[in-house]
């Protein structure tokens, strides 16, 4: 198994560049099917869920041109293929971006139900709701979702989410760009990368409305044309290093970010004694003295996100005193709690709650990374443990943050990345 192992107490400093948004990214492909003409996307981050997306997409008969590391172009005019490799789907939760772009496309899909990390249950039943109040006939069985457009071709209609839901707010969007009328969804997610999607889409020719707010509104089109968009910063990835720098101490410049996306976690940062320093596409994070405890309670956009939980729980394991961290999106997103623990934190969860009191140090041990986010938080506490910390499971982590491991040695922490000459040699799509 492939493993990262971080010889703690190095303070960081330096500059990083942030990749492209992850969660815009593996909407794009997938609605990339639905483009009469030539997509290139630029800012494409390099991490294996969008490798795995493209395989997918390459399978179904799209054709992919790499044009540099963070440029590719798709074409998927030829694509008649509506039967996609079922065990590449299983595997990532994005893949249910599938169902409303094939429903554009050809007016019926058959996709799996999607994996990705675990946090408890994780049901699509408000992207199903969508489909069908847009006139889709949908059946799941035997873990596969079958969706057909009454007709052939999906109808726009008035979609109102029980709950705020980032994949279903952006499934409904790609469904709806190419359905006869006009789509209302209400109380839809606000998150950055919504507003992303629509941008590209809108770039493509077609009519989305209001994205950012929980209205959204969506003119149907004829047809997308081909057209250049370049994806934004990855928020997460940008607050995964604010803190690394907060837990680990030193001085960093994050480069190629959005403050204004940043503003949630700058806020909290300095509720910790953290400096934070605002540039215009930059933001300068520095810690020198103790971390102040704080509350937090996650929340959809723009309250503080879920996928930062896990790694602010982990600085806050060095504050001087007891943090609340309350999570309010998933039902089950603490299993990395036992690893901290192994650590030497010392953290309570009850319900969706952690308490967590601060000690003065952490020392390393053989961790797992739980999922995508726990992984980039057992990397945080690596790096300011006492002696060795070894992550393991770490295609977790590679799922979603670009050169994770190069990125934070290029700041000075000591980390050796130990492939397992057993597993599979990973080559990402980029790379051919
Ligand atoms: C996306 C992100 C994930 C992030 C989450 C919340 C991707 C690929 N993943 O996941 O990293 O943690 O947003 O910011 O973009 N729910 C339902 N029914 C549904 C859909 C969701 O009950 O049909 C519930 C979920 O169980 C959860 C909440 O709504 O409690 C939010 O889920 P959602 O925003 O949909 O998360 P994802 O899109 O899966």
């Amino acid at each position: 198994m492939d493993r990262y192992l971080i010889n703690g107490g190095k303070k960081l400093y330096g500059e990083v560049e942030i990749s492209g948004a992850k969660n815009a990214a593996v909407a794009m492909i997938p609605a990339a099917l639905m483009v009469d003409g030539v997509c290139r996307i630029e800012n494409m981050p390099q991490i294996s869920d969008t490798d795995m997306l493209m395989s997918i997409i390459s399978a179904l008969g799209a054709k992919i041109k790499v044009i540099d590391p963070t440029t590719v172009e798709i074409d998927c005019r030829s694509v008649h293929n509506c039967d996609a490799p079922y065990d590449k789907m299983r595997r990532i939760r994005a893949s249910y971006y599938l169902i409303g772009a094939m429903l554009g496309r050809f007016g019926c899909a058959k996709t799996t139900m999607p994996g990705g990390c675990n946090f408890g249950v994780r049901p699509i039943d408000q992207h199903i709701k969508g489909m069908v109040a847009m006139g889709a006939k949908v059946e799941v069985k035997n873990g596969f979702v079958y969706a057909e457009a009454r007709g052939g071709r999906l109808n726009g209609a008035r979609i109102y989410l029980d709950k705020v839901s980032v994949g279903a707010t952006m499934n409904i969007m790609i469904a709806a760009v190419m359905a006869s009328g006009r789509t209302v969804i209400e109380n839809a997610a606000r998150e950055p990368h919504i507003v992303d999607l629509a941008n590209f889409l809108n770039s493509m020719g077609a009519d989305v409305r209001g994205a950012g707010t929980d209205t959204i509104k969506v003119n149907g089109v004829e047809r997308l044309h081909g057209g250049t968009y370049s994806i934004i910063p990855d928020q997460i990835e940008a607050g995964t290093y604010m803190m690394a720098v907060a837990a680990a101490g030193g001085e960093v410049r994050i480069n190629n970010i959005i403050p204004k996306h940043l503003e949630c976690i700058s806020a909290k940062l300095v509720e910790m004694g953290v400096d934070v320093e605002e540039l215009e596409d930059a933001v300068i994070v520095r810690r020198e003295g103790p971390l102040r405890p704080t509350n937090v309670k996650t929340l959809p956009y723009p309250g503080f996100p879920t996928d930062m939980q896990p790694q602010i729980s982990t600085a806050l394991c060095f504050a001087n005193g007891t943090s609340f961290v309350t999570e309010g999106v998933w039902d089950n997103r603490y299993k990395y709690v036992n690893e901290l623990r192994k650590m030497g934190a010392n953290i309570e969860v009850s319900g969706r709650t952690a308490v967590i009191e601060g000690v003065p140090c952490l020392t390393g041990a053989p961790v797992a990374a739980c999922d995508l986010r726990a992984g980039a938080a057992m990397v945080i506490a690596g790096l300011c443990a006492n002696g060795v910390t070894e992550v393991e499971d770490v295609h977790f982590i590679e799922r979603g943050y670009e050169d994770f491991t190069g990125k934070l040695i290029r700041l000075g922490a000591d980390i050796t990345v130990v492939r397992d000459p057993d597993e599979p040699e990973k080559v990402p799509m980029f790379a051919v």
